[in-house]
Parts: C-alpha cells; structure tokens; sequence
C-alpha cells in the first residue's frame, strides 16, 4: 500500500465525534500496552503518527486516522490494565459497546495479542465479543521480534487454539520493531478498506 497521506483527525468519546463521512473504518483492539498505536504507526510508515507509550493506559478515546483520504484507522483505548477504576471502566465499556454494536462504516477489526504468551481471559473476551457482533476480526500477534523465530509457529498454533480460530481466519505474525508481516497486514485489511 502506498501512503499518500496519515494525519490524526478527532478523539471520539462518543458518536457526536464520529466523522459523518461514511468512509470504511478499520479499528485497532487489544489490551494495553499490546502495541496497537505502534502497529499503527509501523503499516504507515510513520513514526510518530500515533502516541506510543511504556505506560500502558496511553490511549484513552477512540482516536481516528484518516489515510489517503479513503478510509480511518481507529485506535481503540486497551482493556487490562489494572490500575483503572471502577467508574472509569465502565465509560471504558460503554463506549467501547456503542462503537462496535452500532457503528455502521466499521468494516474490520485488527485485534492484536502479544506473540510471547497465551492470550488473556480478556482478549478472549474481546474476541467473542467482536465475533458477536458478527465483525470481521483479523488476528495480529504482534512483538514477534522477542520470540525466537524456531518458536513462531507454535505459539501461533497456541493462540489460534485458545481464541478458537479456525485454520483460515485470518491471522498474522507481526512486529512493530522490524516490519515483520507488514505487507500480509495491507493484504489481510484490503478487502476492507473500500
Ligand atoms: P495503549 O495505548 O496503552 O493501549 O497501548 P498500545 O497497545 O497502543 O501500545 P503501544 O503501541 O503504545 O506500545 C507499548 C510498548 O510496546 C511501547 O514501549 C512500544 O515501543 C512497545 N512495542 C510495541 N510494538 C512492539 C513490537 O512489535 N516489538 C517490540 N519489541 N516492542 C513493541
Ligand atoms: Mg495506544
């Protein structure tokens, strides 16, 4: 994919920020700290388009990207991080529902999990949810770098298992780092981007 142009354009925290120009939004879920706004920044070859942190809980609203002025990268703030309180993870929640049970130009979510462990309760909550509300999901094991490359595909089996993925759901090994699975995810997320 050739980027003609990124930019940040709005921090949503519900849908009276929505762009209204019905253009195809692909959103970007995990846990926090997982590597979302980097994964971001890695497929469009932007450095800092997106604030990445080493504090997890950076991002806290739905930030919209507008790329080549087709299509929105929606960076989803993460679940799981434990020094959140009540009240701010139930707004965490409801926003998180009205997005993805009524967001019409949402056509697929990127939901990353790190290639190191198993997948959390969470993000096996997060998968049933997404699946619930029937969107596509591509699967994004990311931080591939930190794992020796003889371990790659059993922990792919290992996390494809416990998500319940079948054999061809999409599913790809990536790093932010060095760009590893960088044209499978164009080639995963194009049928989306129209
Ligand atoms: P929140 O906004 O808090 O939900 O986090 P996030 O999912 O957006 O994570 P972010 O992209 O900010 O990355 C978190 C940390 O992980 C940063 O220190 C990144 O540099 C690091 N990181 C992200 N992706 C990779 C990767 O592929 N490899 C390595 N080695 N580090 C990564
Ligand atoms: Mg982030």
């Amino acid at each position: 994919m050739k980027i003609t142009q990124a930019e940040y354009v709005i921090s949503a925290v519900g849908p009276a920020q929505y762009p209204v120009d019905g253009l195809p939004e692909i959103a970007l879920a995990g846990r926090s700290n997982v590597g979302k706004s980097s994964f971001i920044n890695k497929i469009l070859n932007r450095r800092n388009l997106v604030r990445t942190s080493e504090k997890p809980g950076k991002t806290q609203k739905l930030n919209y990207f507008i790329v080549n002025h087709a299509f929105y990268f929606v960076d989803v703030p993460g679940y799981g991080y434990a020094k959140v309180s009540k009240k701010d993870k139930e707004a965490w929640g409801r926003m998180l529902e009205t997005y993805f049970s009524e967001r019409e130009p949402l056509k697929a979510v990127v939901q990353l999990v790190d290639l190191r462990h198993p997948p959390s309760k969470e993000d096996i909550q997060m998968h049933d949810y997404l699946a619930y509300f029937g969107h596509p999901v591509i699967t994004v094991a990311t931080k591939s770098d930190k794992v020796p490359r003889s371990k790659h595909q059993k922990h792919k089996q290992i996390i494809k298992k416990a998500l319940g993925l079948q054999a061809d759901d999409p599913f790809l090994i990536f790093s932010s780092l060095n760009g590893t699975g960088k044209d499978e995810a164009w080639q995963a997320l194009e049928p989306y981007l129209h």
